[in-house]
């Protein structure tokens, strides 16, 4: 007896949670770039995640990586009644058509991981943006590097007190390839270092383009001139790694150890880490920036206010939402290891 009332208690309590929590009937319709994409996969569950915890509903496609398909969806989307969307789009010069279907049918949008230009966000009062700020986590990889250099000067294997390097860039015209490029060679710059780059390729935030590439690097420079790797992004690092390990680098004998750094954190950069054939990344923060896209996404479609306090994050100029960047060294990730 005691325990069938204890029992009911328990799946009351269950139920009470459920429905706490259940605060929304909102129908939110996502587009994600491509689901092939190891940091936006992370994204794409934290959304989930969310949005069960808020009750709504959240569909989510993958637009394959093609924008008249991801505009066909949104159009989907509009016709079968969403309430709001959200938009991962796959050229972010592309967003202003999406911005303006939104807008004709008075839909909130939120754009998130590739800004859209500044004017596509000022000609409607219904948009916010979810992402980072790409000139941080270029700092901050960049740093990861001249901190290396600062306390092992035997990385200058050649003496001539420069970091000879090769960078791996992410997708041409994508914000965060851009700008982490930029930053990670003016943070060497800035710790004093001079610099000499020994190739630059883009690897499309791909693994196995990167591994392509850095073999091509590796055989017209020689792995020996090779002193550092700055990759945009973890995927890329990895593969860089694979390429060096071919031959022979970053198995674990000192001698034979280039530093790796890449942006994202994603669990297999953080295994690496692990392993020591990695040096370092920088946490592009997925939770936090799936859980702020549905916040946003569900508090506009159920005609609330979106502020600081409704959203638990801070918003610039009224429609931005910045996670910041956190650097991850040996020091660290242990911490980030789920
Ligand atoms: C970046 C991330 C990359 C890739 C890209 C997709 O922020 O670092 O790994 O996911 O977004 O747009
Ligand atoms: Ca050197």
């Amino acid at each position: 007896m005691k325990k069938a009332i204890l029992v009911s208690m328990a799946v009351l309590a269950v139920i009470g949670a459920a429905v706490a929590f259940a605060d929304t009937d909102a129908l939110v319709g996502a587009c994600i770039y491509k689901f092939d994409d190891t940091f936006m996969t992370g994204v794409r569950n934290a959304m989930r995640a969310e949005m069960d915890r808020q009750g709504g509903e959240l569909e989510i496609v993958d637009s394959q990586n093609r924008q008249p398909m991801q505009n066909d969806q949104v159009d989907a989307y509009i016709s079968k009644g969403a309430n709001a969307l959200i938009v991962n789009p796959v050229d972010r010069t592309a967003a202003q058509p999406l911005m303006e279907k939104a807008k004709a049918d008075d839909l909130p949008i939120v754009f998130v991981n590739r800004e859209p230009y500044a004017e596509v966000m000022n000609a409607y009062d219904k948009i916010w943006y979810v992402g980072a700020k790409a000139e941080e986590s270029g700092t901050q990889s960049g740093e990861l590097i001249a901190d290396y250099f600062k306390t092992h000067p035997e990385a200058d294997k050649n003496h001539d007190g420069k970091i000879q390097y090769i960078m791996l860039r992410g997708e041409q015209g994508h914000q965060d390839a851009v700008l982490r490029t930029e930053y990670s060679v003016k943070a060497l710059k800035e710790a004093g270092f001079e610099i000499e780059e020994l190739g630059s390729d883009t690897a499309n935030w791909d693994k196995v383009q990167a591994t392509d590439k850095m073999k091509g690097f590796i055989s017209a420079v020689g792995v020996d001139k090779i002193e550092a790797v700055l990759a945009n992004n973890d995927d890329m690092a990895l593969g860089a790694i694979e390429a060096l390990k071919a031959e022979g680098y970053n198995t674990g004998d000192p001698a034979k150890y280039i530093p790796v750094v890449g942006v994202d954190a994603t669990a297999p950069a953080l295994e690496a880490m692990k392993d020591g054939s990695m040096l370092g990344t920088v946490l592009n923060d997925a939770d936090n920036q799936g859980i702020a896209a549905v916040k946003v996404a569900v508090l506009a479609a159920d005609g609330k206010e979106v502020n600081n306090e409704t959203v638990g994050y801070s918003i610039t100029d009224g429609k931005y939402i910045w996670i910041p960047y956190r650097k991850v060294t040996t020091e660290n990730y242990q911490e980030l290891m789920k």
